[in-house]
Order: C-alpha cells, then sequence, then structure tokens
C-alpha cells in the first residue's frame, strides 16, 4: 500500500494538471493522481536533487529541447515561435513534466522588449550609474525592481547582469557594464543579480569574457595572459558570481587567446566550473556557437537561438550525432540539463512561475529614480554655482531633447520607455537604434521648481542657444552621446557640434552648467570655461526628475566615478582602436575590420592602474566626485584579526550641508608598483559630525594570482595601505608586515603558522 502523502505534497507533485482540475471543480476525494509523482516538485530537496530527479524522468528528446533555445520574436520577417512572448529566447513548455515555458529578455536596465510587443517598461539608469553610487544595497534594489517587472510579464530569464571591465571609455557597451574596477564592479553586478533573481527570475552574468570592445566582437581574439585575466575581467565574474549566484553565464562573442569563448576549455571548464564550481549553465550568446561538440565538451551547456544567429543548429542534429558516435558522452548531455533545470529550481521559478501580473509603474520609476539621483557625479563646481534653488533665475536649457526627454543606449539591452520615446524621427531608426529618450524632461523638472522660468533652445542653432543664454541667469547645457551595442564609437569627443556650442554658451553667459548624458568619459575642451558639470550617464525612466533633485540639492551628489577620466585618447593603452565607430550590422558606415587585440598592454593595470604606473595625470580619477560639502579625513590605522584586515578611519563633515562621503581603501602589495581597491564604506554625515570609518580589506586585492599553486598567494612583506577619497586623493597612509597566506574570495588563511 502506499503511504499517504499530506495533501499539499500530493498536490504540488501533481503539478500544473492536478491543479487545473482543481479548478474544474473536480473533488478532492478523487482517486489517484493523473500524472505520475514529481519527486522534483518537492521543494525540500535542494535544486540539485530536484535536477537529478528531473532529468532522470526526461526523454532524449526533452533533453535535448532543453539545450537550445529559439529565436522568440520576428526575425526578418520570419515569425516567432507559436507560445513565444516576443523576447530573444524562448523554449516551449514541456507539459508531460510540469516544465513552464522559459522565457529570456534583455537586460540589465529593465525588460527591454521588440517594440511589437504593447508598452515599454521601467528602466534604471545605467550599469555605470549602478557603480558609480558604490552602493550595493542600492544596486540591488534596482535588480529587484526589474526582476519583478520581468516575473510579472511572464519572463523566468533576464539577460542581465553584465560586468565586462571597462578598459576604454570608447567601447559601446560601457554603459550596460559596471566600471573598470572587479572588486567594484563584481560586487554591483552581484548585488543586482541578488535582486533579480529574488524575484524567482533566472539572471545572466556576461559576456563572459573580455568582450570589452565591440568592434570586430564576432572575430576578434582578446589576448591576455593567464594571471593577468584572473586577476581583472575574470575575478569581476569571479565575485559577481560568488556574491549574485546568477543561474546562467553568458559566453561571449568574441575568442579568447584565439579560441572562441562559447567553445573555450580554458574559460568554461577550468575557470568557470572547475576552480570556481560554478553550478548553474552556460549560455552562448546570440550566434556565438562556432561547432557542437566542441563547445560541448568545453562547457557550453545552452546554444541560444542558433537557427537565427548560427551557422546552424549545432545543439540539435549535430551535437545529437557527436552522442551517437561516442565523441560527447551522454553524461555530458545529463550534466548540461541538470544546470539548466538547477538554475530554476535555485530560484524558486517552479513554485512561483513568471506570470502575467498588474506592474506598480509608479513605485517603479521611485526606485529608478533613487538609483538615478544615487549615481549622477558631480564633477565640477565652481563659485557654489551648484545647488540651484528657487531663486536662481530664468534659466535656459539647451540641447539633447532636455525639453523632453533623458537619452538611452543603443541596442538589445534598450527599454522601450512607457508612452514611446518623446523624440522621432531622429537617425538612427534601425538598428543598434532606435534611437530613443526615456519619458522624463529635465526641463519641466527644473521648471516645477524655479516657478516655471525655464526656456528651451534645440542647441542645433549656436547663435540661438548663446542668445538664450546671455537672457538667462543660469545656462543649462545637456550634451549627449549616443552609443550602442555591436559598434564602439571613434573617437571621444561629443558628437556633432556639442564642444562648439558648451563653448558658445558659455561665453554667453558665464553661470552655465553641463550635464553630461554620456557612455562615460568624454573629452571636456571647455572645462575650464563652465561653472558646473554633473555626469548622469544615461538617467533611466526618471531621470529628469533626479537631474533636477541633484541640481536643486534635493538630494546631496554622492557618487563617485568607477572608472578613470582621461584627458583624451592619447592616454589610453590604446590610442586608436581600428575601425571605431563602423558598425558590424545595420547602421551605415560598415565594414569593421578583423583584427585581435592586445590585452597585455595593460594586463590586470586597467584604469586607474595605467594611470598611475604610466604616471599620467587624468582629467578626473576612479572614485572622484564632489559634493555639497567637504569632508576631512584623519589619519588610517590597520588591523588584522583571524586573517581579516580592516582599516579605521575618522572622516568629519566639514562643510554646512549634510553630505556622503565615501573613503575608498586602496592596497599596494610589496613589490607592486600600483594600488588596487581593496574596499570602500559610504557613510552620511551632518555638517560637523565626525564618525570611525571600518572598512574591511577584501582578501583577494591582497593576493595575486599563483599559476603555479593554482590560487591566490598573499606574499609575505610590507603592505601600504591608502586612505582617500579618490585613486590619486590619497589622505593617508600606513604600513603593514602581513604574513603569507592563502586566500579566497572570504579570507586569507597564513600558510606559515
Ligand atoms: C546579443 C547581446 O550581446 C546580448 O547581450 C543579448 O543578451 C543577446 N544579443 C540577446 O538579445
Amino acid at each position: 500500500m502506499q503511504p499517504r502523502r499530506p495533501l499539499q505534497r500530493t498536490l504540488r507533485n501533481a503539478g500544473f494538471v492536478c491543479a487545473m482540475a482543481l479548478t474544474a471543480g473536480t473533488s478532492l476525494a478523487v482517486s489517484a493522481p493523473v500524472v505520475p509523482a514529481r519527486p522534483w516538485m518537492n521543494a525540500a530537496l535542494s535544486p540539485d536533487q530536484r535536477a537529478d530527479a528531473l532529468v532522470k524522468a526526461m526523454t532524449q528528446d526533452e533533453k535535448f529541447r532543453l539545450i537550445r533555445t529559439e529565436y522568440g520574436a520576428i526575425f526578418n520577417g520570419q515569425p516567432k515561435p507559436a507560445g513565444s512572448k516576443d523576447v530573444a529566447g524562448y523554449i516551449p513548455a514541456l507539459p508531460r513534466l510540469g516544465l513552464p515555458a522559459i522565457h529570456e529578455t534583455d537586460a540589465g536596465q529593465g525588460v527591454a522588449r521588440p517594440a511589437a510587443f504593447g508598452d515599454g517598461d521601467t528602466a534604471l539608469p545605467a550599469g555605470l550609474a549602478a557603480a558609480a553610487s558604490f552602493d550595493p544595497p542600492l544596486a540591488r534594489d534596482g535588480g529587484v525592481m526589474i526582476g519583478r517587472e520581468a516575473h510579472r510579464m511572464g519572463f523566468s530569464v533576464l539577460l542581465a547582469g553584465g560586468v565586462d571591465l571597462a578598459r576604454d571609455p570608447r567601447n559601446g557597451r560601457n554603459f550596460e557594464y559596471a566600471g573598470e574596477d572587479p572588486l567594484l564592479a563584481g560586487t554591483i553586478v552581484g548585488a543586482a543579480i541578488r535582486g533579480i533573481q529574488s524575484q524567482h527570475v533566472v539572471s545572466t552574468v556576461k559576456h563572459y569574457a573580455l568582450n570589452d570592445l565591440e568592434t570586430g566582437r564576432n572575430t576578434l581574439s582578446a589576448n591576455i595572459g593567464h594571471t593577468a585575466a584572473r586577476e581583472s575581467d575574470l575575478l569581476a565574474f569571479e565575485i559577481a558570481i560568488a556574491d549574485g549566484q546568477p543561474g546562467a553565464v553568458m559566453c561571449s562573442y568574441n575568442r579568447v587567446n584565439s579560441v572562441y569563448a562559447c567553445e573555450n576549455d580554458w574559460l568554461l571548464n577550468q575557470v568557470l566550473k572547475r576552480d570556481w564550481k560554478y553550478p548553474g549553465f552556460v549560455m552562448s550568446d546570440w550566434g556565438a556557437v562556432h561547432s557542437a561538440a566542441q563547445s560541448a565538451l568545453a562547457g557550453l551547456d545552452q546554444e541560444s537561438a542558433g537557427e537565427r544567429f548560427d551557422k546552424e543548429v549545432y545543439f540539435d542534429q549535430p551535437l545529437r550525432g557527436a552522442v551517437a558516435r561516442g565523441e560527447v558522452p551522454q553524461a555530458r548531455i545529463d550534466d548540461m540539463v541538470h544546470r539548466v533545470l538547477r538554475a530554476f529550481f535555485a530560484v524558486g521559478a517552479f513554485e512561483h512561475p513568471a506570470a502575467e501580473a498588474p506592474i506598480d509603474y509608479a513605485a517603479d520609476a521611485r526606485v529608478s529614480q533613487r538609483a538615478a539621483e544615487a549615481g549622477m557625479v558631480l564633477l565640477r563646481n565652481e563659485q557654489g554655482a551648484l545647488p540651484l534653488d528657487k531663486d536662481s533665475g530664468a534659466v535656459a536649457i539647451i540641447g539633447s531633447h532636455a525639453d523632453v526627454g533623458v537619452t538611452t543606449g543603443g541596442g538589445s539591452s534598450a527599454v522601450k520607455p512607457r508612452g514611446g520615446s518623446p523624440v522621432t524621427g531622429v537617425e538612427p531608426s534601425t538598428w543598434p537604434g532606435p534611437k530613443m529618450y526615456q519619458r522624463s524632461s529635465p526641463m519641466q523638472a527644473i521648471g516645477q521648481r524655479n516657478g516655471g522660468k525655464v526656456a528651451y533652445a534645440g542647441g542645433e542653432d549656436i547663435a540661438a542657444a548663446a542668445k538664450l543664454a546671455a537672457q538667462s541667469k543660469v545656462a543649462i547645457v545637456f550634451a549627449e552621446q549616443w552609443v550602442a551595442e555591436s559598434m564602439d564609437v571613434p573617437t571621444m569627443r561629443l558628437p556633432g557640434n556639442q564642444d562648439a556650442l558648451i563653448a558658445a554658451v558659455a561665453k554667453a553667459n558665464p553661470h552655465t552648467i553641463v550635464v553630461l548624458e554620456t557612455n562615460g568619459p568624454v573629452q571636456m575642451p571647455w572645462l575650464d570655461q563652465v561653472q558646473g558639470v554633473v555626469e548622469a550617464w544615461y538617467p533611466g525612466a526618471a531621470g529628469g526628475e533626479a537631474i533636477a533633485r541633484v541640481l536643486f540639492g534635493e538630494v546631496e551628489p554622492s557618487a563617485r566615478l568607477p572608472l578613470t577620466w582621461p584627458k583624451d585618447e592619447s592616454q589610453l593603452p590604446r590610442p586608436t582602436i581600428p575601425g571605431a565607430g563602423l558598425a558590424a550590422i545595420g547602421m551605415p558606415p560598415q565594414g569593421q575590420p578583423q583584427q585581435d587585440i592586445d590585452y597585455d598592454i595593460e594586463g590586470a593595470d586597467v584604469g586607474y592602474r595605467w594611470f598611475q604606473k604610466k604616471h599620467l595625470q587624468p582629467l578626473f580619477p576612479f572614485g572622484y566626485g564632489l559634493g555639497y560639502t567637504t569632508f576631512r579625513y584623519g589619519a588610517p590605522t590597520v588591523h588584522t584579526s583571524r586573517g581579516q584586515v580592516t582599516a579605521t578611519v575618522r572622516v568629519s563633515n566639514t562643510g554646512k550641508r549634510t553630505g556622503v562621503a565615501v573613503p575608498q581603501l586602496y592596497v599596494t602589495p610589496p613589490g607592486a608598483d600600483t594600488r588596487r581597491l581593496a574596499g570602500w564604506q559610504r557613510v552620511t554625515l551632518a555638517p560637523g559630525q565626525s564618525r570611525e570609518v571600518t572598512i574591511a580589506a577584501s582578501p583577494v586585492r591582497l593576493a595575486s594570482w599563483d599559476p603555479t599553486s593554482h590560487g591566490w598567494q598573499r606574499a609575505a612583506g610590507s603592505y601600504r595601505f591608502e586612505l582617500g577619497a579618490s585613486a590619486t586623493d590619497i589622505a593617508g597612509k600606513v604600513e603593514t608586515t602581513l604574513p603569507a597566506a592563502h586566500c579566497t574570495l572570504a579570507a586569507c588563511t597564513p600558510t606559515t603558522p
């Protein structure tokens, strides 16, 4: 006789079929369930146990259905698969097993959907803004918000979690990522992933790895030594994965040391799955698969939309053939399926399947606004030009359609604004566009604060803009740089006539403020002529309101640069990128050259470390950002307890307003010639207030990757700890001798007694 099982368990195991029978009014007292028991629906089991049970119950066809997605949207006039939600990736439901359909949607700033699918969603500000906040809990809140929207639209996977390092300000996807420092980027992206997955949506850290430029991304080989890679780009992934535990990793288009990332045994099998013990699945980028057996054996678990983007669907007939010939063991197929299923079990997607439900867009816009406010970096503020007050007089608003909205980036991640873009008829209209603006007007928000004394000039007519500026008390020029996936920008200069526009406006009105809506650093030949500069990145769904609140001091500017701001391209490891500015597909001009890229030039010395090594002065250093108050730092002290190093420093607010200090701890290991960010804190202080701030040093930042012992080793010797307001503004330092130790992300264990 069958033992009696609790009713709830029986219902869960019976899955959807039974649930439907109940809805239809079937009596609970009826006989045996109509489907076989489903042990994998037992949430008391671990995700691995559940995945094991389900893999055992699957046919080979069902397994092969889970290791490839189809493109879920209309493509070049070809219809989308029946049942798909018009998204990037789709796997139909497997009702026999109670598996809901899988719908994968882009991306990191929110749910991006093809225009065909209804109204838009809530866009967070750029990933760089999240990084600039230096505030992991806030990044998590953003993740929660976009994860919840995705879940309530029926999407089970967000292709979100971009963490490639910003090695070059011209990279067309920097706005999707989190800056140049592996600790900061990994921590912020890990927090966002945690937020997304708290909503039962699988998050996808990407693009693994070294997809740090877009020019030639489908062919180029990113060449770099293993140690340098481990200490830079891979470390960002390692931290994001450890903190966020994303269900999926997306391998990138490019080759790494000659081998395509999606068939790269070193990247996938050795580093990701063996060394980092990653239990989730590796999905390919769209069009990044070039083989069946080699990819499967190297560690790729799922091919994305191969029928549209790869030469053939490698993970169907070709891979079945390879299994039949014994080239790929059946166990590998089972492992792929296990990994995919495990990811969904781990986020509770079976208990809480994504389903359409109402969304509180007003609340979500507030989340986006908070993120934008916390991400804006005040770069310059001469003679107290900011904050403005309501009596500052008439304000000229100039350029970038700031009368109606704020700029976004382009490509697959672009979030269609609710109500559509307020600016139409701008180029490009095709991929990687259309160029869109978020529907949040800085002019309106400023007008609401100064009694409506605002007037707008588009900026195309420089003389007209200068005239308006001359007639106003304050001129605010909004300068934009639209960039997009699949191309880099040709130079660090603002496009079009914007440099000349700013110079002319500044000449007409000494009280000129520039608000940048850019992908990151641009040249500023006019810097000395303007009183204020705010980097607002792409500020998202409530960007206009957030900009106004920062300008009027309703919120303290508290963000810091997550990347170095070079004066110009000559300071970069690669002053020229052949083909930058050319598109891969879509908008003209096309024709990106095929070439490899040498990342060993800077190796792990990315960003501020390159500048230090080469004794270069940037325009603004990593970690820099002003507020409306000032701080003083005391002398730091360093303590070691059970292998954990912490630094303590007294921070005082010496100004007249409450503000947020972001003391940063840098470490220079013995024999090293560049410092590394090892930790930071955010501390809010009232005028005159001072506080002791303790910052834990990331164990792995004190160590170096040692290829011989195949681990992170901290050498014995004297370590320099520096406390500062940026990577170059060092307020105090202290030297400490540390013993040799073996380190992980979590702790260092001394290797000598
Ligand atoms: C290609 C992009 O590189 C990737 O980030 C995106 O998730 C996929 N396309 C799907 O749209």
